[in-house]
């Protein structure tokens, strides 16, 4: 009869064990049980960058990379970009659930309300720079919202914990908004609480002299769209600073803030930026095959491609595709899709890309997308923040809740120096001539 184990021998002493398999996993403190002498640590992993550890059990989002499957609470994606729109989604991966009819409206009415943001916020953002990265003041906008809001310490009190949700998901696109008119050296719109999420995330970016801002529908739901395709993505490096800061119990804000700052890179949601700056030094569709070469010189990277999970096309990339080709209706085309789309046939029928398994990601065609909307490319990763937080913050919970987690402290395998002692110190302990 097969077992559920797995046995592993120490060959330094002959020692047997036998590991529970649970879930695909071992639990890895049972390997400390291998001991060389009573006062060993005892046997531990080595893992950089979490390549084959679970860090949690969630049920929040599942990814099958290999297949090309993303759900989030059971969902596939492509059905909730198809028929849902953001809110409904942002409580689904909160609460698990969709919410009924009258559960939705009371949500939404919930979020909106939350949009409006406390006065002097518009006072320390006037203090940036007028050329500050808006990524950079949304970062310590959110860091800052911890001191407008001290009982957000309070983190074991689901309902002030539910109030730090709501909150966060209001106001995160009126601190993005204000941080891009700041760049623009445009006054701040006030919130417009009856349009929907997206829709009032234009209002607030791009309303000049009109008195009623009407967003254009194409463009709202694209956006919504886009805002469901970049809600959680389970435990990408921003969602494990998150979880990691969050381990500590900080305040949520605080805790949001570092993920913020993960998520800026250009290997995580700095990407979409990174493949429009890229994209225009390409240039031309006749200058691909050259780029192509140095990238598989080890001259750089084809950013937008690859994935640490994803070894076959992301999902989410296949909805953008499509979906460029409707804003484009609205916007007139950007030049930029046909590198992208020639770039990605050249890719994907070349060795070096199909040998690493490495497929457009989702930021290959939001940036160009983002681009046609008239965002600029500084606002990208800002546009990938804001519905993020709502999978920071079910991640963050859901750790909360978690009776197995403990604040995150990894170990290490010390490599550096054995003990050594200052000059003087030696000197007095081994003195000349003594
Ligand atoms: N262009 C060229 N070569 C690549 C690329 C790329 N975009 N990505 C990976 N490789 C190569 C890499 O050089 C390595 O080759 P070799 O085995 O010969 O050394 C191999 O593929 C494996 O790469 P890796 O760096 O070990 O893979 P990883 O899982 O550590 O990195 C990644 C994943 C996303 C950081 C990486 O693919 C990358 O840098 N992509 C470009 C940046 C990007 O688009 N990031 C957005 C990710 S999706 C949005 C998000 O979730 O944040």
């Amino acid at each position: 009869m097969p077992k559920d184990t797995v046995t592993v021998i120490d060959n330094r002493t002959g020692q047997q064990i036998e590991i529970p398999i649970k879930d695909g996993t071992i639990a890895a403190p049972e390997l400390r049980k291998l001991k060389t002498s009573p006062d060993d640590f005892g046997l531990m992993t080595y893992d950089p960058a979490f390549m084959n550890t679970a860090n949690c059990r969630s049920a929040i989002t599942f990814i099958d990379g290999d297949k090309g499957i993303l759900r989030y609470r059971g969902y596939p994606i492509e059905e909730l970009a198809d028929h849902r729109e953001f809110l409904e989604v942002a409580y689904l991966l909160l609460e698990g659930e969709l919410p009924d009819r009258a559960q939705l409206a009371a949500w939404k009415a919930e979020i909106m309300d939350h949009t409006l943001v406390h006065e002097n916020i518009k006072k320390f953002i006037d203090g940036f720079q007028h050329d500050a990265h808006p990524m950079g003041i949304l970062q310590t906008a959110v860091a800052a919202l911890a001191t407008f809001y001290p009982d957000a310490r309070n983190i074991h009190d689901p309902v002030v914990r539910r109030l730090q949700i709501v909150r966060l998901i209001g106001k995160v696109t009126t601190l993005a908004a204000y941080a891009y008119r700041h760049s623009m050296g445009w006054y701040y719109v006030m919130p417009e609480t009856e349009l929907s999420y997206a829709g009032n995330f234009l209002n607030m970016l791009f309303r000049r002299t009109e008195v009623k801002y009407e967003p254009n529908p194409v463009l709202e739901r694209a956006l919504d769209i886009l805002f469901i395709l970049h809600a959680d993505h389970e435990q990408n490096c921003s969602t494990t600073a998150m979880r990691g800061i969050g381990s500590s119990h900080v305040d949520p804000y605080s805790a949001m803030a570092g993920a913020t700052a993960a998520l800026w890179g250009p290997l995580h949601g700095g990407a979409n930026e990174a493949v429009l700056r890229m994209l225009k030094e390409i240039g031309s569709v006749a200058n691909i095959p050259g780029f192509i070469e140095k990238v598989k010189k080890g001259e750089g990277r084809l950013m937008g491609f690859g994935h640490r999970i994803y070894k076959n096309y992301d999902p989410r990339a296949r909805i953008l595709r499509e979906m460029a080709e409707k804003v484009f209706q609205v916007t007139g085309r950007n030049p930029m899709i046909d590198i992208a789309v020639e770039l990605e046939r050249i890719a994907l029928h070349d060795d070096y890309f199909v040998s690493r398994k490495l497929y457009p990601n989702v930021d290959f065609y939001s940036g160009i997308i983002y681009q046609a909307m008239k965002f600029p490319v500084d606002m990208f990763p800002v546009l990938f923040a804001i519905p993020r937080t709502v999978g920071w913050l079910a991640q963050w919970q859901e750790m909360l809740l978690d009776p197995e987690q403990k604040i995150a402290r990894p170990r290490q395998v010390f490599i550096g120096h054995e003990v050594r002692h200052l000059p003087e110190v030696e000197a007095k302990a081994h003195p000349v001539g003594a």
